[in-house]
């Protein structure tokens, strides 16, 4: 497999001047996002090998490199699961990647169901910490020291600072947002009454099926992690007439699309205006 290296070169020969700064990551659902970058490159993920092919419906699989408020953002738009069959440290080289190519931060978003009855359907909720259920993850097997330690603490994964940030911005904005824990479950099928109520008293808030190996390998290897995830449905057995698929799903995406479009918009522009080094 090509080395996450020479394809952040091969990568940066392509996209000129602009220096990707803040990588997205956009799950199901929320393509459209994406619309706010700026005249972006785009590069289908079948041009980058390593990038794979995503065969899961609503998951583009482009990657699109531009600017946002003068922010320079490497997005994937569509992402990879373990339930897809790829290997587990397959999933890590996109991250791995977008890290090379300069990004020190990411912002992993997806759809979720929400573990609590006060959470809602279309309700955002900014990740504070996760729960990994799903036996999968992309450090295992050897580990490469030049890209980061083989025991990576995790006691300040997702980033105090940046949720903080992510906050103030929700409510310049008048856009509702909470906070909570991510479960990752495995999928690919939804989960079971049983599940459901086991995985809140475990402490999650949401459950979803992607985002934990992203964040164990952006850790890994240094980066910032924000994650945003949009309450797409009840967990199962929370409500009372629910029938899950994933056209839900992706219809709750693109539901909430523009207001996610609208916090990470301000978000990047408040970020350039505190100099935090972006
Ligand atoms: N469970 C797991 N993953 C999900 C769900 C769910 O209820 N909704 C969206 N992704």
């Amino acid at each position: 497999m090509i080395s996450h290296i020479r394809l952040a070169e091969r990568i940066r020969s392509g996209i000129g001047s602009v220096q990707p700064r803040i990588a997205l990551v956009l799950g199901s659902g929320l393509s459209t996002v994406a619309d706010i970058i700026e005249q972006p490159r785009i590069f289908a993920y079948d041009e980058l090998e390593g990038f794979g092919r995503s065969t899961v419906p609503g998951h583009t699989g482009r990657l699109l490199i531009g600017n946002i408020n003068g922010i320079g953002v490497a997005c994937m738009q569509g992402r990879h699961h373990a339930y897809e069959g790829h290997p587990p440290a397959a999933l890590a080289l996109p991250i791995r990647c977008l890290n090379a190519l300069g990004c020190h931060t990411v912002i992993l978003t997806n759809a979720a169901g929400s573990l609590r009855t006060d959470l809602q359907a279309g309700e955002l909720l900014v990740i504070s910490d996760h729960i990994n259920w799903a036996g999968v993850n992309p450090l295992m097997g050897p580990n490469d020291e030049s890209i980061g330690p083989r025991f990576v603490d995790m006691g300040d994964a997702w980033c105090a600072e940046l949720r903080g940030r992510f906050h103030r911005v929700a409510r310049e904005e008048a856009i509702e947002l909470k906070e909570g824990v991510y479960l990752m479950a495995p999928g690919p099928n939804f989960e079971t009454p049983a599940e459901v109520r086991a995985m809140a008293i475990l402490g999650g808030d949401a459950v979803g099926m992607s985002t934990v190996p992203e964040c164990l390998v952006a850790r890994h290897c240094g980066m910032r992690v924000l994650g945003l995830s949009l309450i797409s449905n009840l967990g199962a057995g929370l409500a009372d007439e629910q029938k899950l698929d994933h056209e839900g799903t992706l219809a709750a995406g693109a539901d909430a699309s523009s207001r996610v479009a609208r916090l990470l918009n301000a978000f990047l522009q408040t970020s350039n205006r505190d100099s935090l080094n972006f």
